[in-house]
């Protein structure tokens, strides 16, 4: 399904004027086609941060950031969060369409027998220094598996390299962790589900097996469901842009990760906590922190609120604050008084001017740090969890790009505004 006609838009500048074709997907979202614009009268457009770009047409993830809506084609993420597994969402993401039972178990075998790096591979993660964040060491180690497998040249093998993907991610991420900390790595398990495999690879060592405990597994899963897509954004678009030059899936994947990493995107759930834990250090006092979030003399921003598209609450903060309140209580009360702090930061901040106007609320990093301090998961891992939630989203991403005939390679102009022509 491809945008449709609805409409024309006039650009006047000086006395050149020129006639731009509107576009309507089918929600609604309505672009000027702005593609002949250079080719006829020299003038390029400028979108700091692309806030107003529209980079593709998607059939993927919807959003609407004013109704705090979020579907995955087609499906709104609270049905998807409730009722499907992780696998069944990548599925969907990736094919287009839930799978039935044949396919759903299918597709889980395929993924559970893809899981192993090649034994070579386990070097990569030893030449790198113990002290390293596992983000760039996962990004490191997807690229790597560009040298252990060839382009996929055909339908299937790509189909091969998207379960390769999917399979290894866990393997790797737990991997990273597991060198980071001097233990040995643990080999998956094929009796377990997706992220109870991930939970036996993170947490148990060869003279102790670790217990997967199935709320916390679905705890878990609920996580990486809530990440799986999310249209447009630093890392997918990351991710779509270096596969518009051909290079590959694995190499694309790589780039989304690095891009993730940053503390304005993927990395500000780590930030959430490491700002939990400061209030709690200094005194607990969350409406302190708010003053100096609001002060602009102060760099200090209040993490985990504020989206580029949502303008009111997350649909993904929704869902979690609630699991967050079952999965602390499942492990025994308040991390540390965390989430208390989290909570009444959220109180205190929707009743807030400077947050009203600005209309900022909280976003998916919210609450998912907590949820992770409480399941056990280690503050430099978060936002590896955070990539692996989002790799189907990327993978579909990609796979759509590069199927679309249209495709060409991203290649935005600038305006340049150095020195003009000068000599030695
Ligand atoms: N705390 C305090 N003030 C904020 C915050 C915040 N978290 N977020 C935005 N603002 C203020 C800005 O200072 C600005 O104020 P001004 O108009 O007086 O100058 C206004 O709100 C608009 O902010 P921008 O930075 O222009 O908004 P933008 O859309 O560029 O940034 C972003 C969005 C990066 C998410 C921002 O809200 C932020 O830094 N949030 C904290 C980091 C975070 O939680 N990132 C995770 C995002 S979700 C994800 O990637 C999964």
């Amino acid at each position: 399904m491809s945008a449709k006609d609805a409409g024309e838009a006039t650009l006047q500048y000086g006395d050149q004027s020129i006639t731009l074709p509107v576009r309507e997907g089918s929600e609604g979202e309505r672009g000027v086609d702005i593609s002949a614009l250079r080719k006829e009268t020299g003038l390029i457009t400028i979108d700091p941060g692309y806030g107003n770009t529209g980079s593709c047409e998607s059939a993927i993830t919807f959003i609407d950031g004013e109704k705090g809506i979020l579907r995955y084609r087609g499906y709104p993420i609270e049905e998807l969060a409730e009722k499907s597994s992780f696998l069944e969402v990548a599925y969907l993401l990736i094919h287009g369409e839930l799978p039935n039972k044949e396919q759903r178990e299918e597709f889980d075998l395929d993924v559970t027998r893809h899981t192993m790096l090649h034994e070579d591979f386990k070097k990569l993660f030893g030449a790198m220094p113990k002290s390293a964040h596992p983000m760039p060491v996962t990004a490191a180690a997807s690229s790597a598996l560009a040298t252990f497998y060839q382009e996929p040249e055909t339908a299937e093998m790509m189909e091969r390299a998207v379960v390769r993907l999917l399979a290894k991610m866990p393997t790797i991420a737990a991997f990273a962790y597991k060198h980071s900390i001097g233990q040995p790595f643990m080999y998956p398990r094929n009796s377990l589900d997706y992220s109870s495999n991930f939970l036996h690879m993170m947490f148990s060592v060869p003279c102790e097996e670790y217990e997967v405990d199935p709320v916390v597994a679905r705890a878990l899963d609920l996580l990486l469901i809530l990440h799986a897509d999310h249209e447009q954004n630093c890392s997918t678009s990351t991710v779509r842009m270096v596969g518009s030059s051909r290079a590959p899936l694995f190499a694309s994947i790589s780039a989304g990760i690095s891009a993730l990493w940053g503390s304005l995107h993927g990395g500000a759930n780590q930030r959430v906590i490491e700002m939990l834990e400061q209030i709690e250090r200094e005194d607990g006092s969350a409406d302190k922190f708010l003053e100096r979030a609001k002060d602009k003399n102060d760099t200090t921003r209040l993490m985990g609120f504020g989206h580029r598209v949502y303008k009111s609450y997350d649909p993904r903060a929704a869902i979690l604050r609630k699991a967050c309140e079952d999965v602390t209580k499942r492990m025994g009360g308040d991390v540390g008084g965390l989430l208390d702090i989290a909570m009444r930061l959220e109180e205190i901040t929707l009743k807030d001017d400077y947050f009203i106007q600005r209309r900022l609320y909280p976003n998916v990093d919210f609450y998912s740090g907590v949820i992770y301090k409480a399941i056990g998961i280690p503050v430099n891992m978060f936002t590896v969890m955070f990539a692996m939630g989002r790799l189907p989203g990327w993978i579909a991403q990609w796979l759509e790009m590069r199927r679309d005939p249209a495709f060409r390679i991203g290649r935005p102009r600038q305006i340049y505004t150095g020195e003009t022509e000068r000599h030695i």
